[in-house]
This record gives structure tokens, C-alpha cells and sequence, in this order.
């Protein structure tokens, strides 16, 4: 176990990550196409949750034309400016000013309203009670330190009878050495869970093999991720796995997991 450097605050390291990743042209901040927009406006559309597969059209509400929807920790100019060409009012929440950027590249290339607000996940403060019909929340919350508050949000900034579309990662991945799945594709169980680099790697490692464009993750348990919405107050109603989108592991087991939960 490494020494824990209790001066690095998670939310603005992994603000200059992201906005780091968005210069790199990462995968998850590569905006969509016209194309993908005209072919959305048109009513043919698709967005991801977690990895490369689409979700499944029925866990979203029947019509998206005039829904309120909340696309959190979910900049890069891919799903809100799908869901908003399909007709639904968009605001894109997140912590990197970049990935804010590519959404408003996109509405403005193709003329789309979209709402573009910066901030950490865990605080939506600046949404009253009751805003919004749909959460959608991509593989993101690796990035965030703790949980609760994150539930404890989405079910407020929801209106009754909302619903919130969460993708995260499946956190057995993180027990793995990274060193020994990156150079030489293999998988040696390494890390004890629940899984930090802060606390399980050192500062050296860190930046040799922490996350993408050095961000900051944390594994988070089953407990934290499911249990943890259902203790705010949601009922799940849908669950879907998918391999990890690259990697060794994807030959193995599920590297993502997606529920679909309702505010009653
Ligand atoms: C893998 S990307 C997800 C968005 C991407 N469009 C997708 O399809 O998955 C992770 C996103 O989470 C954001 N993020 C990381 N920590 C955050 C936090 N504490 N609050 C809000 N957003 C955060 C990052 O800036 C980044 O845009």
C-alpha cells in the first residue's frame, strides 16, 4: 500500500485530466457526426451507456419530444446532442470545461438547444427539486470519490415517476495489475477492493498506470452502486452487462453494468 498524498483533490485533478484527454482526441471525447444528428432529428437514434452497445430503446421514456433530460458526467458531444436532436431539452452536467465544449460544438455546428453546466457530480445544487424526467449517466462515476451524493441528487433533480440510466464499471476489473494486463496481457490479481490509486498505488505508478490521462479512479462496490440507489429512495427496474470496451479482460467477464432505475 502507497502512501496516500492527502492534497490532491479528486475534482480538479480530474478536471485537467479530462480537459487533457479531450487534446489527446480520447474515444470518449470525439463529438458525433452530422450524419449521426440529421439521422436523430429524423428519429433514428442510438446513444451508449456503457461501452460500445446501444441501450435498448424501451428504457427510455416512450417519446423524448419536450422530456426534460440531464445528461450527467456525460460531456464529449456524444449522447446529449443525439437525445436533443430526437427531441428532447438537454443539459450536458460535467466536470471538464473541454468535454462542455465539444457539446456546444456540436449544437452550434447543427443548430441544436442544449444546456451546458460545469461541475462535480456529487453537488447538482444549482437544479431545483424536480427538474428534470430522465438522468442519464454514462460510465463516469469512477471519477467521483463517494456515491451517496450522487443518488441522493439524481432522485431529487427528478421529477416523480423519472428515470435514471447509470453505467458503471464492474469492479472486479480493478483487482488486476495493471502493469502485467498493459505490457504483457495478463491478468494477476493484485489490488484488495474497494480500489483507489490514490490509496493502492504509488505516487510513481500513479502517473505511469493510473487512469486515462492520469484522472483519478475509484473501483466502488456493488453495495455503493446498486444498493446505493435503491437506499436513495429508486427502484431498479432494468440491469444489462457488456465487456469492457478494449482490454483483456473482455475475453473474461462483464467490465461494465447498467441499471435502469424509477423514482416512484
Ligand atoms: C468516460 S467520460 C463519459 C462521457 C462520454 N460521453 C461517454 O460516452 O461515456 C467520463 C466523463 O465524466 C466526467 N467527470 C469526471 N469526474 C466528474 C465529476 N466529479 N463530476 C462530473 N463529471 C465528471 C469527465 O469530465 C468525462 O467527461
Amino acid at each position: 500500500m502507497a502512501d496516500i498524498d492527502v492534497n490532491i483533490d479528486p475534482v480538479q485533478h480530474n478536471r485537467d485530466a479530462w480537459d487533457r484527454l479531450v487534446e489527446q482526441g480520447d474515444e470518449w471525447t470525439l463529438p458525433v457526426t452530422s450524419e449521426v444528428i440529421a439521422r436523430a432529428r429524423a428519429g433514428d437514434w442510438s446513444v451508449v451507456l456503457i461501452g460500445h452497445e446501444p441501450v435498448a430503446r424501451d428504457w427510455f421514456p416512450a417519446a423524448l419530444a419536450g422530456i426534460d433530460v440531464l445528461a450527467l458526467a456525460s460531456g464529449g458531444g456524444q449522447q446529449a446532442p443525439v437525445l436533443a436532436a430526437a427531441g428532447a431539452r438537454v443539459t450536458v452536467f460535467d466536470n471538464s470545461p473541454r468535454q462542455l465544449a465539444r457539446d456546444r460544438e456540436v449544437a452550434e455546428r447543427d443548430g441544436l438547444e442544449l444546456a451546458t453546466v460545469l461541475g462535480d457530480m456529487r453537488d447538482l445544487s444549482v437544479f431545483a427539486d424536480g427538474s428534470f424526467d430522465l438522468v442519464f449517466h454514462p460510465v463516469s462515476n469512477l471519477f467521483c470519490p463517494d456515491l451517496e451524493p450522487v443518488w441522493r441528487e439524481c432522485f431529487r433533480v427528478l421529477r416523480p415517476g423519472g428515470t435514471l440510466l447509470t453505467g458503471f464499471m464492474n469492479p472486479d476489473l480493478f483487482v488486476f495489475d495493471r502493469d502485467a494486463e498493459g505490457n504483457r496481457g495478463e491478468l494477476m490479481v493484485r489490488h484488495a477492493l474497494p480500489y483507489s490509486d490514490l490509496t493502492h498505488l504509488s505516487e510513481e505508478e500513479r502517473v505511469r498506470l493510473g487512469g486515462p490521462g492520469g484522472a483519478l479512479e475509484y473501483s466502488h462496490s456493488m453495495t455503493a452502486q446498486v444498493g446505493g440507489q435503491m437506499a436513495a429512495g429508486f427502484h431498479l427496474v432494468g440491469f444489462v452487462e457488456a465487456p469492457h470496451h478494449a482490454g483483456v479482460t473482455s475475453q473474461y467477464m462483464p467490465g461494465y453494468f447498467a441499471t435502469r432505475a424509477v423514482k416512484p
